[in-house]
């Protein structure tokens, strides 16, 4: 095996993936870094799969070039599979084996000897807490159990690099936190790429985000780069009491840019801003300007007789957001059919 140490985990450059007639993946470019741990995001039909099976080997690219570790899958699959733990989205598993037999199985087929295979067989079932269902008929587990025979798997013959498609999904938020855990776990050990539709797991698992639309890449960064790139504005959330025309006036005073919006569900407009009964209501205030604005605000706004401050925090924008505006922004520049 020429798994090179010193090349980086994944380099892909210009990836296309045609099927017939459609565009699934159109010149996708970009580098992992060993240890890093990657979040790829898209909506359904981006391209993520369809990624993810190409640099796992187990489909060919249409054009374009993958190196994972160095290694090109176009004429090396085979070595490719064999560095790259892979759990497939859907984790098809064989419904009438037993848990330890399935791993085991794999772990020789993954060319894990004999007398390793055992021991580390208990380390990972420990690991991915699937001692207590070890002996249990496949075909008879819970999801979440499945899903973590699937990360078993992937990680079994300890691989540099992991692909996971939506690990996380249809698993209860106890589960999901065993999963994360688990994929933290791996951190400074792997380099793993993990597909999902759950944004704030996402954003408490992975350093780099990767976000496709429509087969094209169209933003990548830490979650905190991409706020800035796409957002670019800072939100607070302010809890007061008095006159709204009298706080508006005031604040526009130290940054004219500043909007003065309702919580979501909280409606919108003057009239409407939810009103509790001791006179409190809640509003987010926006800035575009790029220097904290928090701390004059909150002088003004004490300073003010007619208004009585009760809270003011930095509210974070979610990746939600990041994620709306990054395929918003791309479905607006991408209005033609795709090209083929
Ligand atoms: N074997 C195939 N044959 C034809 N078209 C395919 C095939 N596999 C995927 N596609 C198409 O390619 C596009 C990308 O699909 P892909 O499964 O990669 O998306 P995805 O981002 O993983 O979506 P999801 O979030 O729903 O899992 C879709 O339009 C899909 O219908
Ligand atoms: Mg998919």
């Amino acid at each position: 095996m020429t798994d090179s140490p010193s090349a980086p985990a994944f380099e892909v450059s210009e990836l296309v993936k045609s099927y017939r007639g459609i565009t699934a993946v159109n010149k996708i470019s970009f580098s992992v870094a060993r240890g890093e741990i990657i979040g790829f995001l898209g909506p359904n039909g981006a391209g993520k799969s369809t990624t993810m099976r190409i640099l796992t080997g187990y489909i060919p690219a249409t054009s374009g070039t993958v190196r994972v570790c160095g290694i090109p899958v176009a004429t090396r699959a085979e070595e490719v599979k064999r560095i790259v733990g892979y759990m497939p989205e859907n984790n098809p598993l064989p419904e009438d084996m037993r848990v330890s037999e399935y791993l085991y199985y794999r772990g020789r087929l993954k060319e894990i000897p004999r007398s390793r295979l055992g021991p580390r067989l208990d380390e990972v079932l420990e690991r991915c807490d699937l001692t207590r269902v070890r002996h249990r008929i496949l075909g008879q587990l819970s999801k979440g159990n499945r899903q973590r025979v699937g990360i078993a798997e992937a990680i079994l013959a300890e691989p540099p690099v992991i692909i996971m498609d939506e690990p996380t999904i249809g698993l209860d938020p106890h589960q999901i936190l065993i999963v994360r855990d688990l994929i933290a776990s791996l951190r400074g050990r792997m380099t793993v790429i993990i597909s999902s539709h759950i944004l704030p797991e996402i954003e408490m698992t992975c350093d780099r985000v990767l976000i496709i639309n429509r087969g094209q890449l169209v933003a990548q960064g830490t979650p905190s780069e991409l706020r800035r790139e796409f957002l670019g504005r800072t939100r607070y959330l302010v809890e007061y009491a008095g006159d709204s025309a009298l706080l508006a006036g005031s604040l526009r005073l130290i940054d004219p840019t500043l909007q003065i919006e309702s919580p979501p569900g909280e409606g919108t407009g003057e009239a409407s801003r939810a009103e509790s009964p001791d006179g409190f209501r809640k509003v987010f205030l926006t800035t575009r300007q790029e220097s904290d604005q928090g701390e004059s605000i909150i002088r003004i706004l004490a300073a003010q007789p007619g208004i009585r401050l009760r809270s003011f925090t930095h509210s974070h924008a979610s990746l939600e957001d990041v994620f709306l505006a990054a395929t918003k922004r791309s479905w607006d520049i991408v209005d033609s059919p795709l090209p083929r």
